[in-house]
């Protein structure tokens, strides 16, 4: 049985990754800089002594994404989980006045984490078990003017989720939806808030036991489904006029 790890050159991905390793699972990791993914495999299978496989995989190539999932398969065995880890914020402002770059965050956040999560669903409805993670972000809940592009494919995601999970559950195979507020990674740095923000090593921890047990939407930390059920309870009249 093998645990497929989409972006694993993320610290979340990495301390999720760990998690795993650590409890005797085989582990592929799969990122764009294949050379840093083969040093991550070689240090979690040295420290837990589980086997560790890994690849290229960048979300804008579709076309690979069904073959991955068969070499992860034909390398450690049946999927077992596929956690969908990448992301990209990229530059809003510049997006805004670049449609390629637009198109760019959309594709990589929504489309081929649905590419991705096809393929990997064909595997498990075959075996008819397994799990799909996959990490989106309370900036999906609700278009602000900072970053409404990244979330509008994030809020995407969300919904295909949902669907998935839909789709999958008579299936035997079960959909997760992460929904992160701020982690301590590339992603938020120089970011000043007043809202703490979390360590990537508690949040892979929280990702894992999650999964485990079938949780459907995990917010993480668990205070920001408190902040963001009062955010959407904002009137739109009151929330086009902030600054967000
Ligand atoms: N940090 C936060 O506050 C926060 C909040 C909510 C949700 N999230 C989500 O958490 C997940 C992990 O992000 P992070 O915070 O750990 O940020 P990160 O350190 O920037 O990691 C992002 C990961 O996505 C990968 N990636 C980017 N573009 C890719 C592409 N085209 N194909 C394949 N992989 C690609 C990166 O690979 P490279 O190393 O090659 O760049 C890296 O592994 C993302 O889905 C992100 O949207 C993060």
């Amino acid at each position: 049985m093998s645990v497929l790890i989409l972006g694993a050159t993320s610290p979340i991905a990495n301390a999720a990754a760990r998690e795993y390793a650590s409890r005797g699972h085989a582990v592929f990791l799969a990122a764009r800089d294949e050379e840093a993914a083969s040093v991550l495999a070689a240090e979690l299978s040295e420290a837990h002594g589980v086997e560790v496989g890994s690849g290229r995989f960048d979300a804008l190539e579709t076309q690979d994404h069904a073959e991955l999932v068969a070499r992860v398969e034909r390398e450690l065995g049946a999927l077992e989980v596929a956690l969908v880890a990448f992301g990209d914020m990229g530059d809003h402002d510049a997006a805004l006045n670049d449609p390629a770059a637009a198109r760019r965050i959309i594709d990589v956040n929504y489309t081929g984490a649905v590419s991705i999560c096809e393929a990997a669903a064909a595997a498990l409805t075959a075996h008819g078990a397994g799990s799909i993670v996959g990490i989106s972000s309370v900036a999906g809940e609700r278009g602000r003017q900072s970053n409404y592009i990244y979330g509008s494919a994030k809020g995407a995601l969300t919904l295909y989720l949902q669907g998935l999970r839909n789709r999958l559950h008579p299936l035997g195979v079960h959909v997760m939806t992460a929904k992160l507020g701020f982690v301590d990674t590339r992603m938020t740095e120089g970011l000043k808030t007043a809202i703490p923000i979390a360590d990537p090593a508690d949040v892979g921890r929280a990702l894992y036991n999650a999964e485990r047990r079938g949780t459907n939407v995990l917010y993480y930390p668990k205070f920001w489904a408190g902040i963001m059920g009062v955010i959407r309870a904002i009137p739109e009249s009151v929330f086009k006029r902030l600054k967000l």
